[in-house]
């Protein structure tokens, strides 16, 4: 049977290519809209090589208003998956119009063409981050967003209460919220996974990047936090599964109203534990030095993920060998991203 058609804005990033591959392998029609500001058509090459599918890669902006009344003339399109955004917490304190603008301007401008074009159901991509700096741990969906610092995490907060508002001005509107934790892993054939330009913020791309010889060590940020070992902890779950999240929610886009979930495991690792974790799994060493604290850091926080679990009938099913095999076979094979050339038979995005 003939499944809808889905627009995928960033669907040429990291998580959104993920997400791409699970809903051709679903049998959902995916049209991407990306800019390539930091995706790669070639992720979207193998995403079609890897499912035996084609899909549709549009190259444009989010805030292009003419390209999306264009996009949603040509495409009967049923639901929408946002990824598109900016996201380096660090860059986004030196250059706030740029994050305003594209995560905020560019939703607005989507909500804007969806309204015109008739489609009222969207999968937004928010973050943990909304929780703010005081939320006790379990982060709760009950719990009210907290104080941002950066404004990254602000847009994410403004864009979550902007559709909360338009859910209530016009009940066609159906709106899923999904607060990520913290992402990591890769498709297991090893040819989709993260390609960070330049040197990564995250922690797992630069453990990564240590382990296949790129960077000498890694700098642990901070070991006298109040935690077990003084690192912070983080609530780390597969792309696959947070892949296989969004699936999960569009299935809720048949209800009205905004509807608001984690994606995460419920288990918190420590900084420490991902390098154990990672020197055992690749058979390679890790060097690391202790660093100050990097500012905006919280000690620990991971999800209460039984909302998703009770409502989507989503459950994170990975575990952290699952994660990091996934992460390193991605790495090693593809030791520049997708700038390393490999095996890349292609059935060409179009
Ligand atoms: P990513 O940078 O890999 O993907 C984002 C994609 O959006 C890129 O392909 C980029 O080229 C595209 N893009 C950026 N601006 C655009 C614009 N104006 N028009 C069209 N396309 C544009 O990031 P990701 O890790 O896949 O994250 C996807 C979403 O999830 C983002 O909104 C991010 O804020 C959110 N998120 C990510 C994490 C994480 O840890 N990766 C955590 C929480 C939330
Ligand atoms: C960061 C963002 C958060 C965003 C999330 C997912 C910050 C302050 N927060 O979360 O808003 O939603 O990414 O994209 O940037 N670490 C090191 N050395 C490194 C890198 C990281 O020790 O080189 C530590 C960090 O201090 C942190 C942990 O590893 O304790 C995880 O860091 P990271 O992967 O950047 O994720 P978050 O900080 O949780």
């Amino acid at each position: 049977m003939q499944k809808s058609k889905i627009l995928v804005t960033g669907g040429a990033g990291y998580i959104g290519s993920h997400t791409s591959l699970m809903l051709l392998e679903e049998g959902y029609e995916v049209v991407v809209l990306d800019n390539l500001i930091n995706g790669s058509q070639e992720a979207l090459r193998r995403v079609e090589h890897i499912t035996g599918r084609p899909l549709t890669f549009i190259k444009g902006d989010i805030r292009d208003r003419a390209c999306l009344d264009q996009l949603f003339s040509e495409h009967d399109i049923d639901a929408v998956i946002h990824f598109a955004g900016l996201k380096a917490v660090g860059e986004s304190v030196g250059q706030p119009l740029a994050y305003y603008d594209t995560n905020l301007g560019g939703s607005l401008a989507l909500c804007r063409a969806m309204q015109a074009a008739g489609v009222f159901r969207l999968v937004f991509s928010s973050s943990a981050t909304v929780y703010g700096p005081d939320a006790p741990v379990p982060y709760h969906e009950s719990m009210p967003r907290g104080g941002t610092s950066n404004p990254y995490g602000t847009s994410k907060s403004m864009v979550e209460k902007t559709l909360e508002d338009l859910s209530h001005s016009d009940e066609r509107w159906s709106i899923v919220l999904l607060r990520y934790f913290n992402p990591i892993g890769a498709h297991p054939s090893g040819r989709l996974g993260e390609d960070p330009q330049g040197v990564p913020n995250n922690l797992l791309p630069y453990i990564a990047q240590v382990a296949v010889g790129r960077r000498p060590s890694l700098k642990v940020f901070g070991d006298d936090y109040a935690t077990e070992d003084g690192t912070c902890v983080r609530d780390y779950l597969h792309v696959m599964d947070l892949a296989e999240g969004h699936v999960s929610a569009l299935g809720r886009l048949s209800l009205p109203g905004t509807h608001v979930y984690n994606l995460g495991t419920g288990q918190g690792l420590s900084v420490l534990q991902m390098v154990e974790a990672f020197e055992r799994i690749s058979e390679r060493p890790i060097p690391y030095q202790f660093a100050p604290r990097r500012e905006g850091d919280l000690a620990a926080f991971w999800a209460d993920p039984h909302k998703a679990q009770q409502e989507l009938g989503w459950l994170a099913r990975r575990g952290l060998d699952d994660m990091i095999s996934d992460t390193w076979r991605w790495q090693r094979q593809n030791p520049h991203g997708y700038r390393t050339e490999i095996n890349t038979t292609s059935h060409g995005a179009s």
